[in-house]
């Protein structure tokens, strides 16, 4: 995002920046102590983002808040929304303990979506955790992290895309297709982590 479009968080908009920064370090760090095997990668990509101040004010606006920065930073989760994408379910799982175990972060709020997907079929693990922020008013504030699988990331782009609070003909057949797939997908996922699980366990009784 443009630096003239974060003229909305004011004084706030350098240490937004500077803490995105830092988030991305600190997690491809804990992404780096996940177990791995030699070539393995840790994850698929990582990305962040601050929220956009059209996004803000809308958000705000629904909840008939006041559109200011503080009101934003204190009230929204998601002003910096952190997004880990990762090969298999079972590591979705290991790195959301690691971020649980990070000294200075706080887990104030985890939505399970994998274990209870939402109806749409939308699936990821969303954490909300505090961190340090020191400016102005505060000393930290809450961020929201999505992890999910390649699976689980291919749905929810190609949904959200097509669909995600937008109003379409024939919803009821197409939200039934897209359930459908995301179903396929998560089943799909399920047969990935137990193929890992077997190549993983031939290869440790290869070297017994
Ligand atoms: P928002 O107002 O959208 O932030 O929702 P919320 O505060 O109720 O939080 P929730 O955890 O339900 O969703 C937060 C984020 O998850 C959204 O901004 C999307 O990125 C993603 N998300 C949730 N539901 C869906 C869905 O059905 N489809 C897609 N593609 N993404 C979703
Ligand atoms: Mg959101």
């Amino acid at each position: 995002m443009q630096t003239k479009q974060l003229q909305f968080y004011n004084i706030y908009a350098d240490t937004l920046v500077q803490l995105k920064a830092k988030l991305l370090e600190q997690l491809h760090q804990l992404l780096n102590t996940l177990p791995q095997e030699d070539g393995d990668v840790p994850a698929e990509h990582l990305s962040c983002r601050i929220k956009s101040p059209e996004s803000v004010c809308q958000k705000l606006k629904r909840r008939s808040l006041t559109p200011t920065p503080e009101i934003a930073l204190q009230n929204l989760s998601d002003v910096i929304g952190i997004r880990v994408v990762m090969r298999f379910i079972g590591d979705v799982y290991h790195m959301a303990d690691q971020i649980r175990k990070h000294t200075g972060w706080e887990v104030i709020r985890i939505k399970d979506y994998i274990a209870k997907p939402k109806p749409s079929g939308y699936r990821s693990l969303h954490m909300i955790v505090r961190v340090p922020f020191m400016c102005g008013l505060f000393s930290s504030i809450q961020v929201e992290i999505q992890l999910r699988t390649i699976a689980m990331d291919c749905w929810a782009s190609l949904e959200h895309q097509m669909r995600y609070k937008k109003h379409i003909p024939n919803a009821t057949l197409i939200g039934a297709e897209l359930l459908r797939c995301a179903e396929e997908m998560a089943s799909t996922d399920l047969t990935m982590q137990t193929i890992r699980e077997m190549i993983r366990s031939n290869s440790s009784q290869d070297q017994e």
